[in-house]
């Protein structure tokens, strides 16, 4: 008797059935084969392949520096690992923002390369053209609003957005543009939980939260936050279910520890 069992994919459909039938939806960030690997045997939804690659990865202040490469490089260690769940790759700043026909190049290549399932784009009106344009061809295309990192040095602070009525209405006439255009998925970031819920009642793509609250359709972190890998990140969103900073530098020090005293390899670890 085969073991392989038959794996349902996750699907822009499957995703938007979840919406309708009121099932949150799970999402976190992977970089690389073996995460991916663990997140897909664990039965995440998606799988985002996050330009906070530039943080966690490459150790860079922003997500600003990756470029499309390194990006392609990431999302194709990603999909090799993955069975089941949905992989969205983010356009990395600097690869759509020059006109629409250079989105829609870029998503291609993403496409083409990774063997990913969707692009993610930052921004609302100003990214419309180009939304339109990679679904025109057969591209899924995620939207993210509310803090847009790849625009931080013209907010200036990490702080949360759309507080004020002014920037809460252009969210979500921004929202409503981004389904309209034919957005499968709405990532929202750091806006207040009321606010972010109300777009969930109104739109029928499923929303997706960071620091959005619980009132959206599903919920995103990136991995080394919540594993807590990273140490120097603390936003109040943010829980933390492992402190894996500390047991992998208490691992290395034992490693370190053993090989000085002589203690590895013993015996039964060598030929
Ligand atoms: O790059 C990323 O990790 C993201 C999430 C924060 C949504 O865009």
């Amino acid at each position: 008797m085969s073991s392989t069992k038959k794996v349902k994919k996750v699907t822009t459909h499957v995703l938007h059935e979840m919406k309708l039938r009121k099932e949150k939806i799970s999402m976190l960030t992977a970089y690389d084969y073996s995460m991916a690997r663990i997140l897909d045997t664990a039965e995440i939804d998606v799988i985002l392949v996050g330009d906070s690659a530039s943080n966690v990865m490459a150790g860079n202040e922003t997500t600003l520096p990756i470029t499309l490469d390194e990006m392609i490089y990431h999302a194709k260690s990603v999909v090799k690992a993955v069975k089941r769940a949905f992989v969205a790759i983010d356009l990395p700043f600097g690869s759509y923002q020059g006109n629409s026909k250079e989105a829609l190049m870029s998503a291609i290549r993403i496409m083409k390369e990774t063997g990913g399932h969707a692009v993610k784009i930052e921004g609302g009106s100003e990214v419309e053209e180009s939304v339109k344009r990679i679904l025109s061809a057969g591209i899924p295309v995620m939207g993210h609003l509310g803090l847009t990192p790849q625009s931080i040095h013209k907010f200036g602070t990490y702080v949360v957005r759309a507080t004020e009525d002014d920037e809460a209405n252009k969210l979500i006439e921004d929202a409503h543009l981004l389904e309209k255009a034919g957005c499968c998925v709405l990532v929202l970031e750091k806006v207040p939980a009321k606010l972010a819920g109300r777009i969930a009642e109104e739109l029928t793509i499923p929303v997706i939260g960071i620091g959005a609250g619980k009132y959206v359709d599903g919920q995103v972190l990136v991995l080394h936050d919540m594993l807590g890998i990273t140490q120097d990140f603390s936003p109040r969103f943010l829980r933390r279910y492992h402190n894996l900073y500390e047991e992998i530098l208490g691992s290395v020090q034992s490693y370190i520890q053993d090989v000085k005293n002589e203690d590895f390899p013993n015996e039964n670890e060598q030929y």
